[in-house]
């Protein structure tokens, strides 16, 4: 039987922060809709983000008023969320009746890139990590942990796999600390994604196995001793800087990743990845990712006629957008 891969799209998310212009929420709407039309399994569809430092996602509770009654079975919705304020507010969202599956930490690999980012050190993100996983245990939520500049930083150059294994085992620790689920009661916390960011396109073939070895034990451990309780996987998001990433998916499919992000048309890129001289590169694309898989031999699900529908359209509300700035 053929292997399937799991595809998230981050475009209304990853695709949209990085624009200079702001997107109008019904636009974004419709784009989620798009891609929940292409079979892909997850949508990150926004970031609860402060809007003091993302504007481009101010609207993510509007944008999730927007999404109500018109989310699709089997596709799973998820956001950034970088603080208990943050998660205050994807929590008012589910408040309204369920619709955001997936709660999206994120750290860094790099304390440069980590203080740019979020204000605080590496150290100080993972403590953040702790209430909010307290209350994804409670509710039962799906949770993926971003490793950011885990192939190299706009800011610090090389970053080692050892780094990026650090960092791994660090977050998965926080899974079995008692910090985090103590006196909780709840389900638990629903499957788990490790998920190792290319921030900037720094990945090559090589570079994935290194850091997927150095890094991989410790999360095979976790995944082994959480196993009746939930599921652990490891995620890959690349941005497409050097026109390597399928390169790289190439490689992480042979020692065995099965979960992808891609962004529609490309879009995507960390603002705060972004050095003067040099605007934060772009994903992978999400067409370029499941054409990928496919020829691999693996199966996606994804419909490409419909996901290049979405792409169209993604890419026209971004050119009309720019043309308006
Ligand atoms: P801060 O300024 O240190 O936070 O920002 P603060 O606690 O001092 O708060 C400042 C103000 O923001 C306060 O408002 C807070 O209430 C408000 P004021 O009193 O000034 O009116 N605030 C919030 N408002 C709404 N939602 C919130 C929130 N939190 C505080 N959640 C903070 C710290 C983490 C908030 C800030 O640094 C931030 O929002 N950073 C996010 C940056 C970001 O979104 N980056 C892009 C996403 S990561 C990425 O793209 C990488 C990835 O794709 C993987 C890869 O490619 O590697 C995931
Ligand atoms: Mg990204």
């Amino acid at each position: 039987m053929t292997e399937r891969v799991r595809i998230t799209d981050v475009s209304p998310r990853d695709g949209l922060q990085n624009e200079p212009g702001v997107i109008p929420t019904a636009e974004k709407v419709r784009l989620v809709e798009l891609l929940c039309a292409t079979g892909v399994d997850e949508v990150e569809v926004t970031s609860f983000v402060s809007p003091k430092w993302v504007p481009q996602l101010g609207d993510a509770a509007e944008v999730c008023a927007g999404l109500r009654g018109r989310k699709p079975g089997g596709v799973r919705f998820s956001a950034l969320v970088p603080n208990e304020r943050g998660f205050e507010e994807f929590s008012r969202v589910n408040s309204a009746g369920p619709l955001l599956d997936r709660v999206c930490l994120f750290t860094a690999a790099s304390e440069t890139f980590n203080r740019r980012n979020t204000n605080v050190s590496i150290a100080e993100s993972l403590e953040r990590f702790k209430p909010v996983l307290g209350s994804a245990y409670r509710d039962g939520l799906a949770v993926k942990m971003y490793i950011s500049c885990a192939f190299g930083c706009p800011f610090e150059g090389e970053i080692t796999p050892k780094q990026v294994a650090d960092v791994t085992a660090s977050c998965l620790n926080l899974l079995s600390h008692s910090d985090v689920w103590a006196g909780r009661q709840g389900p638990g916390f629903g499957p788990i994604e490790i998920s190792f960011g290319d921030t900037i396109g720094q990945a090559t073939p090589g570079k994935v196995a290194l850091v997927m070895m150095a890094a991989g034990p410790s999360a095979d451990r976790m995944a082994g001793y959480w196993a009746e309780q939930r599921d652990t996987s490891i995620n890959l998001h690349l941005h497409d800087t050097f026109g390597r990433a399928a390169e790289c998916v190439k490689a992480a499919l042979e020692i065995g990743v099965r979960s992808f992000d891609g962004s529609v048309a490309g879009l995507g890129g960390c603002p705060y990845a972004s050095t003067p001289g040099r605007r934060a590169p772009g994903n992978i694309s999400t067409e370029l990712l499941v054409r990928t898989v496919e020829a691999a031999g693996f199966k996606t699900g994804v419909d490409l006629g419909k996901l290049e529908e979405a792409a169209r359209f993604a890419r026209e509300i971004v050119a009309k957008a720019r043309a308006g700035v």
